[in-house]
């Protein structure tokens, strides 16, 4: 394999197709409104497919993902849907689920394990994502000089390292631009307001900074709320870009505050039970790497329209 099944095996699998699937769901938690609706957008697909789906939320903790698909094994799940925390330490459990010949599908986010451990992985291209944000800044600033803070993700996640790495690319060029301070925020509001406080005040109170760069927007719009507490303006005084195109950056962007974010689409496991029904139907083996659309959005492009569409979608 192993990422095609023994005849025995798929003969037991593909048969198991005439029945109603049960499905394990390894989610990391609830640190932010993408999660949000992400999971929302999940239950809502498998309950239009007639998918039993089986949730466990990690709260961002690995070994509870580990627990939980140990435990969709022991119950002898159809298949398991895994948004990893992190990238690393993934190979024996995901060893044990091939054993028992259940196929794994990642959401969101990579690990570092051989790709002949899951059946497909769904997401956006992590690198591109920091990328455009970056070429945002670069267009935006226009040769000016900027003194960049970055709000990064859970520590030893992959959106943590790609959207660090594609922005660094996407800046690489251009001298006027520098990343003064970097510190991870979690992807959470909480701790992108409390790190952007530590920031302002290292940074002669907001004076040295010319813009925020977060992995997120849960994470851009605690600095909005920080920066606006400190008696600057966000979104004129200091840029802010982020990824997701949650409902309120949306709103924060209709009034002046944010300045770009690219969006992530919640919908992964679309894409992920349409493969899995694929491949439970006739053995179909899809593509390693199923990518999504990511696309930028700025001031320019109707925000508060944007937010209208997606405030009703689980966020
Ligand atoms: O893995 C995707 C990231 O995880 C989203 O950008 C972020 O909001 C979430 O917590």
């Amino acid at each position: 394999m192993k990422r095609i099944l023994t005849l025995a095996a798929a003969a037991v699998a593909f048969g198991a197709a005439a029945s109603a699937q049960t499905v394990g769901f390894s989610q990391i938690g609830s640190e932010s409104g993408w999660r949000a609706a992400e999971t929302t957008l999940t239950r809502l697909q498998a309950e239009e497919r007639g998918i039993d789906l089986r949730f466990s939320d990690a709260q961002q903790r690995q070994e509870n993902q580990i627990a939980a698909i140990r435990s969709f094994i022991a119950q002898g799940v159809d298949a398991i849907l895994l948004a990893p925390v992190v990238a690393t330490g993934w190979d024996s459990v995901l060893e044990e689920a091939q054993e028992a010949e259940i196929p794994v599908v990642l959401l969101d986010r990579m690990v570092d394990s051989d790709p002949s451990l899951f059946l497909t992985a769904v997401g956006s291209d992590l690198v591109h994502e920091g990328s455009v944000a970056g070429q945002w800044l670069v267009d935006a600033v226009a040769g000016e000089e900027c003194r960049v803070v970055e709000l990064q993700g859970t520590t030893g996640s992959s959106p943590a390292i790609d959207r660090a790495n594609g922005f660094r690319e996407a800046i690489a060029e251009h001298g006027n631009i520098e990343i003064v301070r970097s510190q991870t925020g979690n992807f959470t509001r909480t701790e992108g307001k409390e790190v952007m406080e530590s920031f302002l005040q290292a940074e002669g109170g907001g004076a040295d900074i010319c813009a925020v760069y977060a992995h997120n927007d849960d994470m851009a719009i605690g600095a909005i709320q920080a920066i606006e507490e400190a008696g600057l303006n966000p979104g004129e005084d200091i840029l802010i870009v982020s990824i997701d195109a949650v409902p309120d950056i949306f709103l924060a962007m209709a009034e002046g505050n944010a300045n770009a974010t690219v969006e992530l689409t919640p919908n992964m496991a679309g894409p992920a039970f349409d493969a899995l029904e694929a491949y439970w139907a006739d053995g179909t083996i899809p593509p390693n790497f199923i990518q999504t659309e990511s696309r930028l959005y700025t001031q320019d492009d109707d925000p508060m329209a944007e937010y209208e569409a997606r405030r009703d979608l689980g966020y």
